[in-house]
């Protein structure tokens, strides 16, 4: 990656392993699971291959604290704060959302990494990055050097990650992939995905399955990532077409459950004893399952789950698995 730093964080390369009883379940092509759980830091997610970038950008410009954004079960915050302990700043972060009762999930192990945690219920996009800015100037005033991250790490330097995880997986991959399945939020890991895949021989095609935005909007705040990511590393920007996204699995919202999330959820422990989550993983695999069911892929293809991590949120949904 040309001219970008990098600090070791990750596990890597992460394993990419056969799900022959999760193809034979759904009578569906051959498929493939890229563990980017395994990533290690703080237990694994695809926010460690972003940190890498991110966190040497912050020690580049000598800062001393991190900054960050997400809900109250954001898997990027939880990594963030362990990525800044691994190197020596203090982590700051903002959660979206009341203090709840009881710490679960990934607050819990925000807590457990000493993370300082700010609550504060945000309504717009407006309000997050206002939000966001004001934090960093508290800790200004406190000394620190901020380095601000945005949400999910999704930015031109986090994208970075997923143009590097791409190549890896090409090289693991060998060119006899037909289609990568992956959850879909804040855009970066698309990105850099779409981006690592241009013009490489037997690039498969990328589709990313949204947790929360429409398909349009998506589309959209991916393509302006890669944009970024692109300018960045001297790369030519894909074309809107190879931004695919599908958005029929949100259900009623970002991090509400669905029947489908679950079924997703229980099928893929029960056949591959896999582990996803109520948020991101769990409704990229009801997205795969859909796609398997409908048809869309041919029985030839081979298809790549790529698992992005959020394990620990699994917790905070623990009714709909009594
Ligand atoms: C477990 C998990 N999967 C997928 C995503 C989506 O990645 P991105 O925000 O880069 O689109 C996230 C973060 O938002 C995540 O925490």
């Amino acid at each position: 990656m040309a001219g970008l730093p990098r600090v070791n964080l990750a596990h890597l390369p992460t394993p990419l392993e056969e799900a022959p009883r999760l193809s034979k379940a759904l009578g569906g092509p051959r498929i493939l699971v890229k563990r980017d759980d395994q990533t290690g830091l703080a237990t694994g997610g695809n926010k460690a291959r972003k940190l890498e970038y991110l966190m040497a950008d912050a020690l580049a410009q000598g800062c001393t604290a991190a900054v960050t954004v997400g809900d109250l079960q954001s898997n990027h915050c939880r990594m963030t704060a362990a990525a800044c302990r691994r190197l020596g700043l203090e982590p700051y972060l903002l959660l979206t959302g009341p203090r709840p009762p009881s710490l679960d999930g990934n607050l819990l192990l925000d807590a457990v990494l000493g993370a300082v945690i700010h609550y504060v219920t945000l309504t717009d996009q407006a309000d997050e990055e206002h939000e966001l800015a004001a934090l960093a100037d508290r800790v200004r005033a406190a000394g620190h050097r901020p380095y601000v991250i945005p949400m999910g790490g999704s930015g031109g330097v986090g994208a970075a990650g997923y143009v590097t995880a791409m190549r890896e997986f090409l090289s693991q991959s060998a060119g006899g992939v037909d289609h990568v399945v992956v959850a879909s939020a804040s855009g970066g890991t698309q990105a850099g995905l779409v981006l690592g895949a241009r013009g490489q021989p037997g690039a498969p095609r990328v589709h990313g399955i949204s947790a929360s935005r429409s398909r349009e909007v998506l589309v959209d705040r991916v393509m302006r990532v890669a944009v970024a990511a692109a300018g960045l590393q001297g790369l030519e920007p894909p074309a809107p077409e190879e931004i695919a996204v599908h958005d029929e699995y949100v259900g009623p919202g970002y991090a509400v459950m669905t029947d489908a999330c679950r079924e997703a959820i229980l099928l893929a422990a029960r056949t591959e004893g896999l582990l996803l989550d109520p948020v991101y993983t769990g409704k990229a695999m009801a997205g795969l399952v859909d796609l398997i069911r409908r048809g869309y892929f041919r029985p030839g293809d081979t298809v790549v789950f790529w698992h992005t991590g959020g394990v620990p949120a699994l917790q905070a949904y623990r009714e709909w698995f009594a």
